[in-house]
């Protein structure tokens, strides 16, 4: 499938506490998402460099995340410090995974991707302003079937779509070829009751059954 360079939102900032992980995929790509104890998040490729071990199952400590498998412990630059099997060794610096640029806004989780994700731009395009946080749904459909149903993004990377007679901002995430995921945020509604939405979330689910049922 075609992976275009750009920003891609991987996950709700919610959904990520801090000291988790969890794991992901971006146009097939296994990746992990993990937010350190001091709040910042990190994505890589979802594999230590030992064994191929998902670090998605691994541990976070402080600044850094141990590999479940042996132990392995990453610092926040994805290099590898510390092998308890040989806790005197002084790890080589070719020991390390790959990390992708990323940011934190509108309650999303971006990660910059393309043949350029080293040369990370300041700011992922995505406005700042307040939101509250919805639910992320995973749909058996392409990411671009979702994003036509959406109307497709503006420059800040979001959809607007009136949900249920409120405005929501959607950030489609392309998992595979069929699949794909939508983040979604309510803008400016930090106070939202909660059975305001409680009602959002059923008419996410009901999205998801419209653009699942859509012919390609
Ligand atoms: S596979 Fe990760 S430490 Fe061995």
């Amino acid at each position: 499938m075609d992976e275009p360079d750009g920003w891609y939102a991987v996950a709700l900032g919610a959904d990520i506490e801090p000291s988790t992980s969890a794991g992901t995929r971006l146009f097939g790509h296994e990746l992990v998402v993990w937010r350190d104890a001091a709040g910042a998040v990190h994505v890589w490729e979802d594999r230590c460099p030992h064994r191929g071990m998902r670090l998605s199952f691994g541990f976070v400590r402080g600044d850094h995340i141990a590999c479940l498998y042996h132990g392995w412990r990453y610092d926040a630059a994805g290099q590898c410090r510390f092998i308890p099997a040989h806790p005197d060794l002084a790890v080589s610096p070719m020991i390390r995974t790959r990390t992708f640029p990323c940011r934190e806004r509108a309650g999303l989780i971006w990660v910059r991707w393309g043949s350029t994700a080293d040369d990370a731009p300041e700011a992922a395009p995505v406005e700042a302003a307040p939101v509250s946080p919805l639910r992320s749904l995973y749909l058996d459909a392409p990411a671009a079937r979702l994003a036509a149903a959406l109307g497709g993004a503006g420059s800040d990377g979001l959809a607007r779509l009136d949900l249920a007679g409120s405005p929501v901002l959607v950030a489609v995430q392309p998992l595979a070829a069929a699949a794909s995921a939508a983040h979604i945020v309510v803008p400016a509604a930090p106070e939202a009751p909660t059975a305001d939405l409680a009602r959002l979330a059923a008419a996410c689910i009901a999205l998801r059954r419209t653009i699942e049922g859509a012919a390609p």
